[in-house]
């Protein structure tokens, strides 16, 4: 544990670095801070001793002037002491949080298929909050604190030794329900946390569910799932915030021990005369003085505890390996010719084969359609040419280089992929076609647009190709989006196109306008295509027939309907209605 403790505090330490002055100097400050607190407790001797009891007037009047500098001083140096720590903790913060979102970027879809995007979110959103104020707070605090409190306890040990120990002597006794305080703060804020990433799970999957929760009708059962996900975090913060509420109160316990002690002890030798009245005071203002800090400092103790907790939520996502990485030196391939072969390739997401021996071979210009029963390991066969996966035994060549020593980027710009879903960014509709091509000229976004038959409904939109579409492209219709993803692949111009058709139809005009789209778009490049539509696989140079994760058969549309197996009985079940 204290390890752990450990490797987080240091890498926080990491990030911290590059704001060294700002720290720096806002540690300058805390000291003035701190000075200030011990200036004043010990001023108050020469107070008793030298102005009360001998009624000294000429130094009366230089008591507010004394104050008043002291409190300017000291004000000035705290204001540049907060801001610059506080600057500091948002900075590293939002250097960590660039690096965690850019990190989980370059994760594989596995990552992505086993964390619930909301627990993302969170740990980047609220994880990194709770960082950010705990550390600004801590640095605030704990510097400006311990300063005072090391301060003053010399005062009180310069001022009389004897006394000083009787006031200490239960500081030790304070740590242990210290640091049970703090562990428990710690787990706590952990546990909460996580609760909190299913929060904002839940959100994240209502929002984007709106349609369904409504045509569904089930509004109040979100709702319900909602304020039960919330109580849950309730449960876990009420656990901190009583821990954290009961800090104050045994520091405060724990002083009066040695309050009372310094008193009796003190007046004792006030009486014996071993030391002046004006010596008791001031080394009573030092104890009195140094429990605030105390009192701070263990509450600094667990925000530090509850910061450690939310660090190490937010460091999992950056310890997360990516496993789908470059080779050492990597073949960056220009533009391919558009060979693909998939050798005897074998994959499986868990224990099961879900591609066993698939072998298939496209030549440039080739269209192949694959076909099969739902599940049959279509979309994860074209899934793995783009390596989301990379698989477990064959090979999957691109002009006769194994894709593996392909560099990652240069792979990807060789393969266009037109998803099932069209996906849109809330965007204008000119930034969503140069997606994947974002120096591409309004006259080329225009262009693609013309192929893929976009371009005269962009037209007729309010502001054309400036018109932002909303949420996932909740603004146009169905076969608008496809026709805009089509663009965006077009705008690519990838040698490999990957098609996953759209399984719900449109209507036939619009139907046919994709159509044509598609058309254009699959003109002289390898295409994989995941075939709904009949004229589609019509127009396939070759249709694979999958089942089970094998090839069952293969050839031409009416070569296959002879052959009279599995493609005759899917094309009868699907297209002869
Ligand atoms: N991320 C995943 N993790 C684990 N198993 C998966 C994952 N994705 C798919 N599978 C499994 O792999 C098998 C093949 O899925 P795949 O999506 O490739 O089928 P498909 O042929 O595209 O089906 P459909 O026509 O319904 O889209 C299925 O049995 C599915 O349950
Ligand atoms: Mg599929």
């Amino acid at each position: 544990m204290a390890q752990t403790f450990f490797k987080t505090y240091k890498r926080l330490l990491t990030y911290s670095k590059a704001y060294a002055f700002r720290i720096g100097l806002a540690m300058v400050a805390s000291i003035l801070v701190a000075g200030t607190d011990v200036f004043l407790a010990k001023m108050v001797q020469p107070f008793v001793d030298d102005i009360i009891q001998t009624r000294n007037w000429s130094l009366v009047h230089l008591i507010p002037v004394i104050i008043i500098g002291i409190y300017a001083v000291r004000g000035v140096a705290r204001f540049i002491q907060e801001y610059f720590i506080r600057t500091s903790g948002q900075l590293v913060v939002q250097d960590i949080r660039n690096d965690v979102f850019s990190h989980s970027l370059g994760l594989s879809m596995k990552f992505y298929t086993n964390v619930p995007i909301g627990n993302l979110i969170s740990r980047i959103v609220s994880d990194a909050g709770i960082l950010q104020r705990s550390a600004a707070q801590v640095l605030v605090e704990g510097v400006r604190e311990s300063f005072a409190l090391i301060g003053l306890i010399c005062l009180a040990f310069y001022t009389d030794w004897k006394l000083a120990c009787v006031a200490f002597l239960v500081l030790p006794v304070a740590i242990i329900p210290g640091t049970f305080i703090g562990r428990k703060i710690k787990n706590y804020t952990r546990k909460g946390q996580a609760e909190m990433g299913i929060i904002t799970s839940v959100l994240q999957e209502a929002y984007s569910g709106i349609k369904i929760i409504k045509s569904f009708a089930t509004e109040k059962q979100e709702a319900e799932k909602f304020f039960q996900k919330n109580n849950n975090f309730y449960h876990f913060i009420r656990k901190v915030l009583k821990y954290d509420s009961a800090t104050a109160p045994i520091v405060e316990i724990l002083a009066s021990f040695g309050i009372a002690g310094v008193l009796w002890y003190g007046l004792n030798r006030v009486m014996e005369g071993a030391i002046s009245v004006g010596y008791l005071f001031s080394f009573l203002t030092a104890i009195v003085m140094m429990y605030n800090p105390l009192k701070r400092l263990t509450k600094v103790f667990n925000r530090i505890q509850e910061s450690l907790g939310a660090a190490e939520r937010v460091f999992e996502i950056l310890d997360e390996v990516p496993d789908v990485v470059d080779c050492d030196n990597p073949i960056i391939i220009d533009r391919a010719k558009g060979n693909v072969v998939f050798k005897n390739v074998s994959f499986s997401y868990e224990k099961d084969k879900v591609l066993d021996d698939f072998t298939v071979s496209a030549i440039p210009g080739e269209i192949v359609a694959l076909v099969g029963p739902s599940g049959s390991g279509k979309t994860t066969a074209v899934g793995l040419l783009s390596r989301f996966y990379d698989l477990q035994e064959g090979a999957i060549y691109i002009d006769d280089i194994d894709i593996r020593k392909v560099s990652l980027a240069s792979l990807k710009k060789n393969i266009a992929l037109v998803d099932q879903e069209s996906f849109l960014f809330n965007e204008t509709v000119a930034n969503n076609i140069r997606y994947g091509n974002p120096e591409a000229s309004l006259e080329a976004v225009q262009n693609a647009a013309k192929m893929a038959y976009a371009d005269e409904f962009i037209y007729g939109l309010p502001n054309g190709y400036e018109e932002v579409i909303g949420d996932r492209g909740v603004r146009l219709s169905g076969g608008q989006r496809q026709r805009i993803c089509i663009a965006r692949a077009l705008l690519v111009d990838a040698p490999i196109l990957v098609l996953d058709e759209a399984t719900s139809a449109l209507d036939t005009e619009s139907e046919n306008i994709v159509q044509k789209a598609l058309y254009n778009l699959m003109k002289n490049r390898t295409t994989f295509v995941i075939a709904h539509r009949l004229s589609t696989i019509l127009n396939a140079h070759k249709i694979i027939v999958m089942e089970n994760g094998k090839v069952q058969e293969s050839g031409k549309h009416l070569e296959l309907l002879e052959q009279n197996g599995l493609y005759a009985k899917l094309y009868s079940m699907q297209f002869e209605s």
